[in-house]
C-alpha cells in the first residue's frame, strides 16, 4: 500500500489526536518552543515557510498564528482536508496543496526560508535512493540562507532496543477515552518495515473497541542522514542527535558560497 493511501486511511486517528486542541494550546506548542531560536533568525514579514509533511496541519497552523507566511503540503488528500478544517477552526488562512516532496520543485524554486519536514516523515521514503531524491527536492526549494529542518525518530535506538510495542498515554475526545498502541515489525536498517497502530476505544460501559491501521517505513541511520544533507550542499547548523533519546532533528542551511564553489567546480 502506498504512503498516500496509508495516510488517507489514518485521517480519523489524526482527528482524534488533535481536534480538541485550543488555539492557546497551539500557540504554545512544543514545536514552536523547540524551533524559536531558528524562527527568530527570519523576519515574519518577509519570510515564507513551508511544512511539507503537514499532516492535519497543527504545526503549520502554529507557525501561521505566530505571524509567519506559511504554506502547507502533504501527499495525502485526506490529511489536506483535515488541515483545512483545522486552520479554519483556528481562524488562520493557509494555502494547502496535495503534493509529494518530489513534485515540489515543479511548483517552487529557491523560495522558502524554512522547509519543515518534521514528525518522522522522511522515513516514509521507501529506500536510500528515494530518500536522497526527496531531500534533494526539499533542498532545491530553499532560499539561499534558508534552513531545511528534518525531524525523525532515532532508528538506531529503536532497532537496538528491538521494541515490539509502544504504549501511549490515554487521550480523551468528546468524552470517550482512547489508548493508542504501536506494534513494531522491524526489519533492520535500510529495509522496509512496518508498524501496526492499534487504537483502543474505551467505551463508557468499559467495553473496548479496536481500530487498526498500519504504516510502512524504511529506517535510516543518523550518519547516513547527515552525510546526505552535507552531500546536497547543506551546512549542518544544529543536530540534536543523542543515542539515548527517541527523537532528533537536524538543521541544514543552504549557503551561498557552497553554491558558488559547486558552480566553479562544475565549470
Ligand atoms: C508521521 S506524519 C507527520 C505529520 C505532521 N508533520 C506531524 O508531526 O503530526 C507523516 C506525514 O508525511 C506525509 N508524507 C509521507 N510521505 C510523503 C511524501 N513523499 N510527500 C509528501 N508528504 C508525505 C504523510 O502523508 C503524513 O501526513
Amino acid at each position: 500500500m502506498s504512503t498516500q493511501v496509508e495516510y488517507d486511511k489514518m485521517n480519523w486517528l489524526y482527528n482524534y489526536l488533535y481536534k480538541d486542541m485550543s488555539t492557546d494550546e497551539i500557540k504554545n506548542l512544543d514545536f514552536i518552543k523547540e524551533h524559536r531560536e531558528l524562527l527568530t533568525n527570519y523576519s515574519k514579514k518577509e519570510s515564507v515557510l513551508i511544512d511539507v509533511a503537514c499532516g492535519n496541519r497543527v504545526q503549520a497552523t502554529a507557525l501561521a498564528i505566530q505571524g509567519y507566511n506559511t504554506i502547507a503540503t502533504d501527499i495525502s488528500m485526506e490529511m489536506i482536508k483535515l488541515a483545512n478544517e483545522f486552520s479554519k477552526k483556528h481562524n488562520v488562512k493557509l494555502d494547502t496543496y496535495r503534493k509529494a516532496w518530489i513534485e515540489l520543485p515543479n511548483m517552487y524554486s529557491n523560495e522558502f526560508d524554512i522547509v519543515f519536514c518534521t514528525g518522522n516523515s522522511l522515513v516514509h521514503s521507501p529506500d536510500f535512493k528515494s530518500r536522497n531524491e526527496n531531500l534533494k527536492a526539499l533542498s532545491s526549494i530553499l532560499n539561499i540562507d534558508g534552513t531545511l529542518v528534518v525531524e525523525t525518530r532515532n532508528w538506531e535506538k529503536i532497532i537496538k532496543d528491538n521494541k515490539k510495542f509502544t504504549a501511549y498515554s490515554k487521550i480523551s475526545y468528546e468524552g470517550i477515552d482512547y489508548v493508542p498502541l504501536y506494534h513494531w515489525n522491524l526489519n533492520g536498517m535500510e529495509n522496509e518495515s512496518n508498524v501496526e497502530i492499534i487504537f483502543q476505544e474505551i467505551n463508557k460501559n468499559g467495553d473496548v473497541t479496536l481500530y487498526e491501521s498500519s504504516l510502512s517505513f524504511t529506517p535510516f541511520s543518523h550518519d547516513s542522514l547527515v552525510d546526505m544533507m552535507i552531500d546536497l550542499g547543506l551546512e549542518i547548523t544544529k543536530d540534536t542527535y543523542d543515542c539515548n533519546e527517541d527523537w532528533y532533528y537536524i538543521y541544514g542551511k543552504k549557503l551561498n558560497y557552497k553554491l558558488e564553489c559547486d558552480n566553479t567546480n562544475s565549470k
